[in-house]
């Protein structure tokens, strides 16, 4: 089976079945290739779900690769008032109009009966000598001839006609059948259906594509993430859907965090490939023990990649700055690129497909995301939650990336940490944990490792300061030794570091 790269026109998925790209970003992987050429594709959706802009988009793709395409309204709509509303797009090209695209209205024909219609089709097909035709509105004409006979043999007839010549059909419908109880014969003949959806999620409003058969071709089962931009239809595949690396490598290596007394507390710093979370309550610190460690991987000419949630860029490279750490200086350089989403209405396939495309195009060893928190948000299904932070944890295991996460904990101060929250706090090897406590009469940093896999970690914890030179660890000696005497007696501290040295954590087989 030959999976084809996007933007080759026409290739064999397989056997000898010829697919045909749509040149909609992310459609022909979620698709195995694209859709069987001179076959009949479905695509159904409530309005407003964006058929017309995805056949336009696909259509414009075939003219500008050089084929012949003919889109058909059924409805009274003129083509002033389509170019009024898909125009806007940037796929669309004036210049293809009347030369290799050529736009059609049957609305007159459609009154008159379905017989009519499929003559009118197959007579335009063959007349532009058309490649592709798209027939926008099916439900029209079962609308308007809702008893007719001929309506089961219309796209069985339409369809062998435009195979005979060599063309393919698009054809949309507003219809919404229940797929799981019987469905009207055209989508039984289809030889491939798409479904466009909208939907709320707790009133997060999103959209979303299904690929319910693709004849001949490997399809991403599921439901796809989808985004309308100006640039028109993108697909984001639902990230579990990718293939996963076959065997997993393992690396012997450790990765610096750029404050030594941690990378003594960790046996040598991150094991490479690892994903580690450092949680902790606001203001502990923990974007700066981010940003300490990848500044640290910059200066040691290794890449790194920066997801933020919350901070604007000026802002971080600011907040950097007044910490004694040069962020500005590597991103110049490109050794660390920096990818900033704000919280809002994000999607978190085309999030991820966006740092996952952003790791293999900058060779990122390192990545920081500052938080955890956003992207467990954005997954608003919340069962999908450990399916798709392990998808991400294995693609970056297999790269050799080391990741570090920052994690918001609810507490300000005390000694516990809720590990009920993300199912990446299983996931993750390594867990550093950052918190403050109270100690005669004056608010300390402590931090403490609570998990490392297969490592012997240090079980101390550590004072550490945050001054005009970054954070800084102080070493058992330093660390103030009434304080931490006074938090081993705090009972509930017990119970936390007997979690994180749990048996089969510490030195237990991966
Ligand atoms: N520039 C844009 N950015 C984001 N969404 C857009 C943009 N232009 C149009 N849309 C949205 O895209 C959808 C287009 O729907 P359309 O293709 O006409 O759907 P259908 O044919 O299924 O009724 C509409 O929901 C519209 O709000
Ligand atoms: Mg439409």
């Amino acid at each position: 089976m030959v999976r084809l790269r996007r933007g080759a026109d026409v290739g064999v998925a397989s056997g000898a079945t010829k697919f045909l790209n749509t040149g909609i970003p992310g459609l022909d992987d979620v698709l195995g290739g694209g859709f069987q050429e001179r076959g009949l594709l479905l695509l159904f959706g409530p309005p407003g779900a964006g058929k017309t802009t995805l056949v336009f988009q696909m259509a414009f793709h075939a003219a500008s690769a050089g084929r012949r395409v003919v889109y058909i309204s059924t409805l009274a709509e003129t083509a002033s008032r389509l170019v009024e509303h898909i125009g806007t797009f940037s796929f669309w090209d004036a210049g293809l109009i009347g030369k290799r695209l050529f736009i059609e209205s049957i609305y007159p024909l459609v009154r008159q009966g379905v017989a009519e219609v499929a003559r009118a089709l197959i007579d335009t097909v063959r007349s532009h000598g058309a490649q592709l035709l798209v027939l926008d509105g099916l439900m029209t004409i079962r609308d308007l001839h809702p008893q007719s006979a001929e309506h089961r043999l219309f796209i069985h007839e339409v369809s062998v006609a435009l195979a005979a010549l060599g063309c393919t059909a698009v054809v949309t419908t507003s219809e919404v059948p229940d797929m799981h109880g019987s469905t009207p014969s055209e989508f039984t003949m289809s030889d491939a259906i798409v479904e466009l959806h909208q939907s709320d999620v707790h009133q997060q409003p999103a959209r979303a594509l299904r690929v319910w058969k693709n004849r001949g071709a490997p399809c991403a089962l599921g439901s796809h993430a989808v985004r309308i931009t100006a640039r028109g239809l993108a697909v984001y595949p639902r990230i579990e859907t990718r293939p996963l690396p076959g065997a997993v490598p393992t690396f012997a290596e450790r990765l610096s965090s750029g404050q030594p007394e941690l990378d003594v507390m960790m046996s040598g710093g991150l094991p490479r490939g690892s994903v580690t979370i450092v949680a902790g309550a606001p203001g502990t610190g923990k974007t700066l023990v981010m940003l300490q460690y990848l500044i640290e991987g910059a200066r040691q000419g290794q890449k790194g990649l920066l997801v933020g949630f919350r901070e604007p860029y000026p802002q971080l490279a600011a907040r950097a700055r007044s910490f004694g750490m040069d962020l500005e200086g590597p991103v110049k350089e490109g050794l660390i690129t920096v990818l900033r989403h704000a919280p809002v209405d994000l999607v978190a396939d085309e999030v991820l497909a966006q740092v996952l495309a952003e790791v293999e195009r900058t060779g990122a060893a390192r990545l920081g995301v500052d938080g955890l928190g956003e992207l467990d948000h954005m997954i608003a299904v919340e069962r999908r939650r450990r399916g798709v932070l392990a998808s991400l944890t294995e693609f970056l295991r297999a790269r050799g990336v080391t990741a570090l996460f920052t994690r918001e904990v609810g507490q300000v101060v005390g000694p516990e940490l809720d590990f009920a929250g993300s199912p990446l706090d299983v996931l993750a090897e390594n867990v550093i944990f950052l918190r403050y406590v109270e100690f005669r009469g004056a608010l300390r940093r402590i931090l403490s490792i609570l998990k490392m896999r297969d490592t012997l970690h240090d079980h101390s914890i550590r004072q550490y300061e945050i001054g005009a030179e970054g954070i800084r660890v102080l070493s058992q000696v330093e660390s103030a030794e009434g304080l931490l005497a006074a938090i081993a007696r705090l009972p509930s501290e017990r119970r936390v570091k007997r979690r994180g040295t749990a048996p089969g954590r510490r030195e237990g087989k991966r």
